[in-house]
């Protein structure tokens, strides 16, 4: 007779070999930038790079001998990061510009003063983003994650179309635009195009809370404004496509990672490093596989599919539309 017992050696050795299943799984999946391309005379810019993932994209990319501007908020951490940046990856052409994403003045300033003086850009990464647990309204009146996330990297992007498009038809070869998204998106289930902003949501009370609206409002909100930047690439991509310009586009999940983002989460030992969380947005930077690729959604250094919401062209088309009137886009600005 065939008897199952489970005693304590064994369960041990079960729970063993599930742990090694697991971490097995964990390693083969977590995708690696396999890439050894070098970047030199490449301009990259990378946004939010003083800390976490950015900061690990941009050590990777300037060992790879490219010119990587640090496109940060705060001066001060963007120049420790930069120093740090230089000691390790031996590269002293490494440099800080200010950007805040919430204030369209200084995304303005922050284009005019590349174009003044970069000649070429051949890497845009969008990499900063906030996940807010408050409500917040920025200096341009517009809701604070959905403008950090979303609308700013929207503005920026327009602004430096124009240099991108440029430079990929001098180098006779595709340039690139990473968004930085999050599979956070999943949990949107509708986008509402006349409150993007969320103007009317956030003044809703509800029975949750009779002073403002409800606890999951800013996880919504996140979730929103990584949809948009979804949706928003495969748009920009779609375009280009259309008049065979030089540039692809593309967005990604990067994993759960350890870092400033998530430090609330210290006991979720089994996030992935800010240097393993870099490896899609290095992948999509580099890789000369993808060089043709764009319009698509990554995860783990391939391509995934995002959710069904995120993959609706013509509701792409109308935010891109919705998206220029809430950043001002002025005629002027237009590539488009
Ligand atoms: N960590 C995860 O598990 C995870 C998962 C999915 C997606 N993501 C996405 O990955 C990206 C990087 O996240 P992370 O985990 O590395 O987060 P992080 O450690 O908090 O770094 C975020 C970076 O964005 C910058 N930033 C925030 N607001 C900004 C603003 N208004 N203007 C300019 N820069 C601003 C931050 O600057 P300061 O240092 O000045 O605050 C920081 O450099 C984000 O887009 C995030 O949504 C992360
Ligand atoms: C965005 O929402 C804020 C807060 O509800 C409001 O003050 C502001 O006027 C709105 N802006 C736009 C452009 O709708
Ligand atoms: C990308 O497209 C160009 C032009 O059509 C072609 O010459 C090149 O081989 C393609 N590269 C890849 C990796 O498919």
């Amino acid at each position: 007779m065939f008897v199952f017992s489970f005693d304590v050696p064994n369960s041990l050795i079960v729970a063993l070999i599930f742990t090694v299943a697991f971490k097995i799984y964990y390693e083969a999946t977590k995708g690696v930038c396999m890439s050894s391309k070098r970047l030199d005379g490449k301009t990259i810019i990378v946004t939010g790079s003083n800390t976490g993932i950015g900061k690990a994209t941009a050590l990777d990319l300037a060992s790879r001998g490219g010119r990587i501007i640090l496109a940060c908020r705060n001066l001060k951490k963007a120049l420790v990061a930069k120093d740090k940046i230089v000691e390790k990856s031996r590269n002293p052409n490494v440099l800080v510009k200010e950007l805040d994403l919430t204030s369209f003045t200084s995304i303005r300033r922050f284009a005019a003063d590349v174009q003044k003086t970069e000649p070429k850009l051949h890497i845009l990464i969008h990499n900063a983003g906030c996940g807010d647990i408050e409500q917040k309204t920025t200096e341009d009146g517009l809701e604070h994650q959905m403008q950090t996330n979303y609308f700013g990297p929207f503005l920026l992007t327009n602004l430096l179309l124009g240099l991108m498009i440029e430079t990929g038809e001098k180098e006779k070869e595709n340039v690139r635009i990473v968004n930085v998204g999050s599979d956070g998106h999943f949990s949107v289930g509708d986008l509402n195009l006349d409150d993007l902003n969320f103007s009317y949501e956030r003044s809703a009370k509800t029975i949750w809370s009779p002073v403002q609206n409800n606890l999951w409002l800013p996880i919504k909100i996140y979730g929103t404004s990584k949809l948009c930047v979804i949706l928003s690439s495969c748009e920009l991509a779609r375009k280009l496509e259309i008049l065979g310009k030089p540039v692809t586009v593309n967005s990604l999940h990067p994993g759960g990672v350890y870092t400033e983002f998530s430090r609330f989460s210290k006991i979720l030992s089994f996030l992935k490093s800010p240097a393993e969380g870099a490896q899609t947005s290095i992948y999509l930077a580099v890789a000369d596989e993808i060089s043709n690729v764009s319009g698509q959604y990554f995860r783990d250094c391939k391509i995934a599919q995002p959710s069904e919401l995120a993959r609706d062209k013509e509701f792409a088309k109308k935010l891109w539309e919705v998206s220029e009137r809430l950043v001002r886009l002025e005629p002027k600005e237009k590539f488009f």
